[in-house]
């Protein structure tokens, strides 16, 4: 049974994975705006990730005798000024949730929640991986700058993502 301190914060939680899912749609129409087919994909996946670390926190809360609850959604921007604009944004993003799933194992800890410990540590995991994901695409567009071609080469190669596996909740 999760502690209402921890069950407000997973709640918290959850709304930033909407949040995420809103963003990377967001930037999927504006890669689509651009003609960049790969990157639009790239981040339809993205947003599918989302979605399913967001099911995962929703049914965590609710199996261990918690209230999930829904909040507003914040409107996320429309332009992100280039393709490494798009992606840079992603790269601050991921830092501030990677910040937030830290906090939220803060709580777990002080709360004396083992569990809810357990249970965080997937996300820490996938926020390691998350970030090194998006850094390695910004390094690459940094290389690529103006050039055409290497830019294609780039969409090209993100257009290859395959879908995310199914969420599972393990505790
Ligand atoms: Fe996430
Ligand atoms: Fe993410």
């Amino acid at each position: 049974m999760i502690t209402k301190r921890m069950e407000k914060a997973l709640n918290a939680q959850i709304n930033k994975e909407f949040y995420s899912a809103y963003l990377y749609l967001s930037i999927s129409a504006y890669c689509n705006k651009l003609g960049m087919p790969g990157c639009e994909h790239w981040f339809r996946i993205q947003h599918d990730e989302e979605i399913i670390h967001m099911t995962k926190m929703f049914d965590y809360v609710m199996q261990h005798g918690g209230e999930a609850r829904l909040f507003k959604i914040d409107e996320p921007p429309a332009d992100f000024g280039s393709v490494l604009g798009a992606f840079e944004t992603s790269r601050q993003h991921e830092r501030f949730i990677t910040e937030s799933i830290n906090e939220l194992l803060n709580v777990a800890v002080e709360e004396k929640d083992h569990a809810t410990q357990v249970f965080l540590q997937w996300f820490i995991t996938e926020q390691v991986e998350e970030e090194a994901n998006v850094k390695e695409i910004v390094d690459r567009l940094k290389m690529a700058g103006d050039n055409g071609g290497a830019l294609m080469m780039i969409d090209d190669k993100l257009s290859q993502r395959p879908p995310p596996a199914p969420a599972t909740t393990i505790v």
